[in-house]
Formats: structure tokens, C-alpha cells, sequence
């Protein structure tokens, strides 16, 4: 079963459907690293073609490597269209983007090389560039502090003709003592309201769609609590292994790198009141009670509602996938987590009792992101010829990626002569209903850096708030005594420990990742 859209607009609203954007300078710091050739750069020239950009809009690329800006133009011109081959025709769009993009070498634990900054910032507003500053901080955790540092000492925070912003990537801190110095550190040079902390899950059109869903919606609402809902499932599977990250990986685990921030998003996210307006204080008010509501775990507790575990190589000798220990970079003897699995409870008037089952891993059966919604069986097995067992409670299932769209399954009547209910689910799919052509979550975000709107991004009591979380759990896993690492082969559903979250509640179980077969209403 499938459902239609009655589209009344184009699929996919171009940014410029809400217009320009400010018109500012983008500072990249770490602009020859990964994540601005993966990410940041596409996503400003897809801005430019969408229209989402101002014509004025700069970006000066800062790193250690020596690079003339026709070097970093033609590095940056592969990080967006890798398949375009020396010789082929130019694109006139990348042409004039590229006349935007410079480049100034520099070490950022120099305070010299911030002077030479905002001399550049200075010169080139007197040329008649925008007076407005984006620094976008794509560098690893440890250089943040000495360039917010630096940017403080050389007054590029302070901006009385315009105004200045900083975009911060995660990681923000490892433990709440640490988060608790980084904030600092940025809230003595920038105000709170000029720091955009990013976590790319917000900007992720499904994320997003989770709102709308909940929000735009009146069917939804009314069930959306511990009466209706029986337990609830957020799973971030992946394919991939740690890749090049180890060294980073090996210091932070998959409880940091990911439930500490984008699973507990997508938490907050589903288990929030309706804010007052769509606005970024409204709503982060709202994601903030939620984090409140979930109680520090004591040891005890950690042992009982928390698994971990590391994966080794893949069962299947037919495809040599190595074990993590084997990884480039990870230690042999490497007791760092590539699973975690978790069963908050969110401790208030809607949702108290209701099991909130998160998970994450490195190299699972397959990439699966999603929030899987149970609800209670109904209160009598009406139809004979149908067993309980077999009149399965509905599930809204809301898929972040791949494949992103929303599932309803619900009981329907199996065609014949007898009473008998099937399972059946009414589907949206983004690809099939809107098209193919998602905008990218970094593109999303750095648009609404640009106009100056927060909402999607983590305000810093959140921070704190999710460290109150996460910190405890991970001290629990350091005690003695403590449940050890759980084993699970490459491309497996995870450790067979996890099931364990769930003892005593023997409806309650884990979607599966390797293969997932959805029940299909007959003819779909
Ligand atoms: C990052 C993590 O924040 O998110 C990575 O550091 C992880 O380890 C990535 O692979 C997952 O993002 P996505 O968008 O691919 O789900």
C-alpha cells in the first residue's frame, strides 16, 4: 500500500522559495581537511545553484598547507564535482562560484596569523565585501579552543558593522567537565546567540520531517504518550567501519560519537511537548525538558539498561571484513566500543514507564537510521480465526535514511470468506512521493547560520544536559565490575547481549538490520 501526495507546490522548495540568504564572509578553518571537501564546500556551491546564496557571499579558506587560491579553487572544484575530467567543458555556475573562493595559509595557534585575519576582513569591506563574519571551525576538537581564542584576541567576535558568527562541529567536550571548560571558553569571546553548534542530524530532512509529522498533524498527537505507545526504537546502524578516524575513534567510542548527540536529538526530538512557536528558543526549551526528564543512571543501573560492544571480523569467510582490532590505527588490545545500545526512560506525565531503545553501531548487516513507534496491542483478540500473537500491535515507523519516508503498519482484513486480520502498512516514501533529490543536511544548516536562525542547532544547556546523560553511563562502564564488551561479527545485527535491554518484556524487540523484511499489504 502506498500513499499519494497531493502536492500543491514543487517537491522540493529551493531555498530561494524563502530567499537570499545574509550576505556574509565564510571563514573555513581546517578548509584542506575532510570535512570541508565532503561536505562544507558541496554544500555551498548547492546553496549558490539553488539561489539560496547571496551574489556577495565569500569564502576564505584557512589551513597550514601553503595553497594559492588557484590551488585551493582547483582541490576545492574536485571536492564538487569529482567526476568532471581535465579538459571537459567548465561549468559557468562553478566558474563564478570559484571567483568567491580564496584562500589564506596560516596557523591558527598563532595569534599573528588571526591579526592577519581581520586585516584581510578589514581591506576586503573596504573593497566593498559584506561586514558580515560566518567562522566556520572544521578543524579536530583540540585546535577549536586556541582559534576561538585567537579570534577573540584579534576583535573579530566583536563586529559593530555587521555581525559575527561561529559554526562549532562536534565534538563538543568528551564529559560534561570538559564541555563545561569548552563553553566557557567560546561564551567569553562570542555571545551565546552568536554560537551555532552543529549537529548534522538537525539538519537532515527527515529529522525535520519528525515535526511536521508530530506537529502538522492532528491524528498523531492524541497517541503520542505512555497510554498508546508501549515502547519506543531509535536505531543508527551503519555499514562502514571506524575508516581513517581511528585515532579519533579510539578516544571517543560510538556512546560519544553518536548517542551522546545525534541519537539523543532525535530522542528529544520525538519525546517533546509542542513548543509555542517554531522558533529556535521555543523549541529548544522543549528539547531541553526532555533531557531533563531522563535520570543520571546509577552503576547499578548502567549495568542493567546499557550494553557495549566491539566488532570482530565478519562470520561469513567469504567476504574479509577485519575485526576492529585489526582496523589501521586501533590498538590490539583496544577496549573501545563500536556498539551501544541503551534503554532510557524519559521520567515524565507522558511518557513515564515507556522504554526508549536506542542503539548505534559500526559495521552492521546495513546503513538503517530510524524511530520505530510500538503501540499497545489492542485489549481483546476479537477475530477467532486470528491469534494474538498474530495480531501484530501497530508501528509508526519514521526512516531518517536511506530509503527516508514514514511507515504505518495497522490490522486489515484478509479478503474471503473468513474473519481473519493481516498486517498490512501505508507508506511514504520522500524518493517516490517528492523525488530523489534531498538537500543535504550541511546545506540546510549552513543556510540558517546564515539567516541567524538557531533552531536547528544545540543550544548550550542542551550540551550540558545531554552530558548529565551520558557521562554517568560512561564512568559506569569504567568501574569495576562493570559488563565487559560484547563480541559481534562484521555485518551481524549487533551483539546478542542487546536483546538482554529487553528481558522480562517479551513483547518487545529489536527491528532487525541484516535483513528486514517489511510486511507487504497483498498486491503492493
Ligand atoms: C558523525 C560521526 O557525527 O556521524 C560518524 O562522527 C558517523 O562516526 C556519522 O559515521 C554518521 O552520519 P550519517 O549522516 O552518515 O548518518
Amino acid at each position: 500500500m502506498t500513499v499519494t501526495v497531493q502536492a500543491t507546490a514543487p517537491a522540493v522548495a529551493p531555498p530561494s522559495a524563502m530567499g537570499e540568504a545574509e550576505s556574509c564572509t565564510v571563514v573555513i578553518f581546517g578548509a584542506t581537511g575532510d570535512l570541508t571537501r565532503r561536505k562544507l564546500m558541496p554544500a555551498l556551491y548547492a546553496l549558490r545553484c539553488l539561489g539560496g546564496l547571496s551574489g556577495r557571499c565569500e569564502v576564505i579558506g584557512t589551513g597550514r598547507m601553503r595553497l594559492s587560491n588557484e590551488e585551493f579553487r582547483a582541490q576545492m572544484h574536485r571536492a564538487v564535482a569529482p567526476a568532471a575530467e581535465a579538459g571537459s567543458t567548465p561549468d559557468p555556475r562553478w566558474e563564478a562560484f570559484e571567483q568567491r573562493l580564496s584562500y589564506v595559509p596560516g596557523d591558527p595557534n598563532d595569534p599573528a596569523f588571526h591579526r592577519t585575519l581581520a586585516a584581510e576582513l578589514v581591506a576586503r569591506r573596504e573593497r566593498g565585501s559584506s561586514p558580515n563574519h560566518l567562522f566556520y571551525v572544521a578543524t579536530p576538537a583540540s585546535v577549536a579552543p586556541p582559534i576561538i581564542e585567537g579570534l577573540g584576541a584579534a576583535g573579530l567576535a566583536r563586529n559593530d558593522r555587521g555581525w559575527s558568527r561561529i559554526v562549532l562541529e562536534k565534538p563538543f567536550g568528551h564529559d560534561l567537565d570538559s564541555a563545561r571548560g569548552l563553553n566557557r571558553a567560546v561564551n567569553a569571546v562570542f555571545p551565546e546567540e552568536a554560537v551555532f553548534r552543529i549537529d548534522h542530524y538537525l539538519g537532515k530532512e527527515t529529522v525535520q520531517n519528525l515535526l511536521v509529522f508530530r506537529f502538522g498533524n492532528s491524528l498523531f498527537e492524541p497517541v503520542w504518550n505512555r497510554h498508546y505507545v508501549e515502547y519506543v526504537e531509535i536505531t543508527a546502524a551503519e555499514e562502514l567501519g571506524v575508516e581513517h578516524r581511528a585515532a579519533f575513534y579510539e578516544e571517543t567510542g560510538a556512546l560519544r560519537d553518536m548517542v551522546a548527540n545525534h541519537l539523543l536529538q532525535l530522542l528529544t526530538l520525538t519525546a517533546m511537548e509542542p513548543p509555542v512557536a517554531f522558533d529556535a528558543d521555543a523549541v529548544r526549551d522543549q528539547k531541553v525538558q526532555v533531557l531533563r526528564a531522563i535520570q543520571p543512571m546509577s552503576p547499578v543501573e548502567v549495568a542493567r539498561r546499557t550494553v557495549r560492544g566491539q566488532y570482530g571480523p565478519a562470520a561469513d569467510p567469504g567476504e574479509p571484513v577485519p575485526g576492529y582490532q585489526d582496523e589501521a590505527g586501533v590498538s590490539r588490545a583496544s577496549t573501545t566500543e563500536t556498539f551501544a545500545a541503551v534503554d532510557f526512560r524519559v521520567e515524565n506525565w507522558r511518557w513515564a514507564g515507556v522504554p526508549f531503545y536506542v542503539r548505534t553501531g559500526k559495521r552492521l548487516g546495513r546503513r538503517m537510521t530510524e524511530i520505530a513507534l510500538h503501540f499497545r496491542r489492542t485489549p481483546q483478540a476479537l477475530f477467532t480465526r486470528t491469534p494474538e500473537r498474530r495480531l501484530a500491535p501497530n508501528v509508526i515507523t519514521l526512516r531518517i535514511q536511506p530509503d527516508e519516508g514514514v511507515a504505518i503498519s495497522f490490522a486489515a482484513k484478509r479478503p474471503g470468506l473468513a474473519m481473519e486480520a493481516l498486517p498490512v502498512r501505508a507508506d511514504f516514501a520522500y524518493a517516490r512521493d517528492f523525488g530523489p533529490d534531498l538537500p543535504d543536511a550541511y546545506a540546510t544548516l549552513l543556510y540558517d547560520a546564515m539567516r541567524g536562525d538557531a533552531t536547528l542547532f544545540t543550544r548550550w544547556d542542551e550540551v550540558e544536559a545531554q552530558w548529565r546523560i551520558i557521562t554517568p553511563i560512561e564512568e559506569g562502564w569504567a568501574a569495576p565490575g562493570a559488563p565487559g564488551l560484547a563480541g559481534y561479527a562484521a555485518g551481524s545485527d549487533g551483539p546478542r547481549e542487546a536483546r538482554a535491554l529487553m528481558h522480562g518484556r517479551p513483547h518487545h524487540c529489536w527491528c532487525p538490520i541484516v535483513s528486514k523484511a517489511r510486511p507487504r499489504s497483498p498486491g503492493s
